[in-house]
């Protein structure tokens, strides 16, 4: 018999699967039509902590609609993506296809957690970013996995919204507003987001859908940190942003490099954070 999948999947594969042809029409912030012209949606940040992938091998974890895959494959490397939307990965191979990028970008459907049972292979980088861990009830797991794929002297890389802006009221309409009102720390039970103002999502805010329930799990940055020394790499870099890519609170000011930052009069905490860890070389 087949395993059953667990609600979280059930419930977070709805909300994705309805959104991804969402996010890949019209008046979505994802402008395909403009990737198409200008295939390259890696921010600063990621750039330079990455660093040159021309000729390796990058695995990206949670991939979308393959935007930042086939952005690592204009760079020259040879990409895998994977996520667990079909619908996602669907109009990921269109974009590959279209431009010219199919013989070195492939995407693979699985849930995270399983995809050392469908894919195969070694990967000089393993990335993953902006929205990838907070489906997920273990990060511990997460990072057991990235390293699976990792080969020796290889790093995973993951940039994403820092947790400490997970506790605060997301409609907070000015900083004074922020108001303590999640947990920091990982709950057993998934923090269940839903209700009238929660259709659409990020890149199409407008959109009337049906699906509008996740299931969520914040993750703080030391447990982030001690998963990747568990999984047996070597924390090299551990970086706090104070810019995000994408609006966490209403007031968050967009910078022409495309990151919202707090506004200049408003007291300073971290917005961001990304980790670079390594596989020993052996
Ligand atoms: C916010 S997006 C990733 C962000 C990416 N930087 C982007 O904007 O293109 C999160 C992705 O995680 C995928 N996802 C969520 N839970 C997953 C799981 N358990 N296994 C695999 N993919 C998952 C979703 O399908 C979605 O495509």
């Amino acid at each position: 018999m087949p395993d059953e999948a667990p609600d979280y999947l059930v419930v977070n594969r709805a909300w994705w699967d309805e959104r991804a042809p969402l996010h890949a029409g019209p008046g979505s912030t994802y402008d395909l039509d403009d990737f198409r012209r200008h295939p390259d949606r890696l921010h600063a940040i990621e750039l330079a902590e990455v660093g040159d992938v021309a000729g390796k091998r990058l695995l990206h974890l949670q991939c979308h609609i393959g935007t930042d895959t086939l952005s690592w494959a204009g760079r020259g490397a040879d990409v895998v993506g994977a996520d667990f939307s079909a619908p996602a990965l669907e109009v990921a191979r269109g974009l590959a296809r279209d431009l010219g990028l199919d013989d070195r970008a492939r995407f693979v459907g699985s849930d995270v957690y399983r995809l050392p049972e469908v894919l195969d292979g070694a990967f000089d980088v393993v990335f993953a970013s902006w929205g990838a861990i907070a489906w997920l009830p273990d990060v511990a797991r997460w990072f057991r996995v990235a390293a699976h794929f990792i080969a020796p002297g290889g790093i995973v890389y993951l940039a994403d919204g820092h947790p400490t802006t997970w506790i605060f009221d997301e409609y907070a309409a000015t900083p004074a507003d922020l108001r303590v009102t999640y947990p920091y720390f990982t709950t057993d039970a998934p923090l269940v987001y839903v209700g009238p103002d929660e259709t659409g999502s990020y890149a199409v805010p407008d959109a009337a859908t049906a699906h509008n329930a996740t299931h969520e799990w914040v993750h703080p940055l030391g447990a982030i940190v001690q998963a990747a020394i568990d999984a047996g790499l070597v924390v090299e870099m551990l970086h706090e942003h104070q810019a995000v890519p994408w609006p966490v609170f209403p007031f968050l000011l967009r910078g022409d490099d495309g990151l919202y930052r707090m506004p200049d009069d408003a007291p300073s905490f971290p917005l961001a954070f990304s980790i670079r860890a390594r596989k020993p070389a052996g």
